[in-house]
């Protein structure tokens, strides 16, 4: 079972569109998969199709009320695809529990064994490295940044790299970053491709070599509540995400994680 953060505590980089979409991509290829929504807003449970307006539970019950996992184990419409979901309680979480011994871990200790059963677990974070992620950080072992191709990209991946390195030393020795996702790319700036050989040049083989392009469709499933492979299969999203997936597999022939 490979466990994964998607994280980078700046908003609109790609963070839910690729788990939503690396997750359905992966479940079409045979894996079972879950996606965890760790960030208020809700925007990847919505992706998934989950009416977050009438959910029974959520990912906070399962955080602040220790409700049990299979009460917040929702399925989705795609098949090999599991979500735990969010709403907009979740943003309360991180007051109510001040003060709350352990607090970095509920999420892990309340899942219990109850994600042994997938391949893959992605969580998707929240755009903060407060308390909601750090949990996320002691459930995973693996990082992948989702990066924008534009000016400002890697702005603030110092900070994310300087929390990465006090959680690994003190909350999670096992966590690795292992992959860095260039997203909305276009080609037709000079700029995009500048990101590209930066992003390279920093964090060199961690670079997946599939680059997900600026693309309408992923711009317009969520609305639809459906990843982009069943709302535009023909589409250049629907063929990078898939790209992605099959480059994730094949990561794990030529590491161990
Ligand atoms: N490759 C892409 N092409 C076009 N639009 C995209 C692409 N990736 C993400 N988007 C859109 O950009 C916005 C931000 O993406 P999102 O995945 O929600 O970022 P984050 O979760 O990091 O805040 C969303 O409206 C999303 O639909
Ligand atoms: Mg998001």
């Amino acid at each position: 079972m490979r466990s994964i953060a998607l994280l980078n505590q700046k908003g609109g980089v790609g963070k839910t569109t690729t788990t939503a979409n690396l997750g359905a991509c992966l479940a079409t290829l045979g894996k079972k998969v879950i996606a965890i929504d760790m960030d208020p807003q809700a925007n990847l449970s919505v992706h998934l199709g989950i009416d977050v307006y009438n959910l029974k539970n959520s990912v906070y019950n399962l955080i602040v009320d220790e409700c049990k996992p299979s009460d917040v184990i929702l399925k989705t419409n795609i098949q090999g695809l599991d979500v735990i979901p969010s709403n907009i309680e979740l943003s309360g979480a991180e007051i109510e529990l001040v003060g709350v011994v352990g607090r970095e871990t509920l999420l892990k200790e309340n899942l219990g064994n109850a994600l042994n059963k997938y391949d893959y677990v992605l969580v998707d974070c929240a755009p903060s490295l407060g308390l909601l992620t750090l949990n996320v950080l002691t459930l995973v072992r693996e990082i992948f940044i989702p990066v924008q191709t534009e000016f400002f990209a890697l702005r603030g991946v110092g900070k994310l790299l300087d929390t990465y390195e006090v959680v690994r030393k003190r909350l999670n020795n096992n966590l690795e970053i292992s992959g860095i996702i260039l997203c909305m790319y276009t080609s037709r700036t000079r700029l995009g491709n500048e990101v590209v050989e930066k992003v390279k040049e920093h964090f060199k083989d961690k670079t997946f070599k599939t680059i997900i392009r600026k693309n309408i469709k992923l711009s317009e499933s969520p609305s639809h509540g459906k990843p982009v492979i069943h709302y535009a299969p023909g589409s250049h999203g629907s063929a990078d995400y898939m790209a992605l997936a099959k480059e994730v597999i094949q990561q794990e022939k030529t590491k161990k994680h």
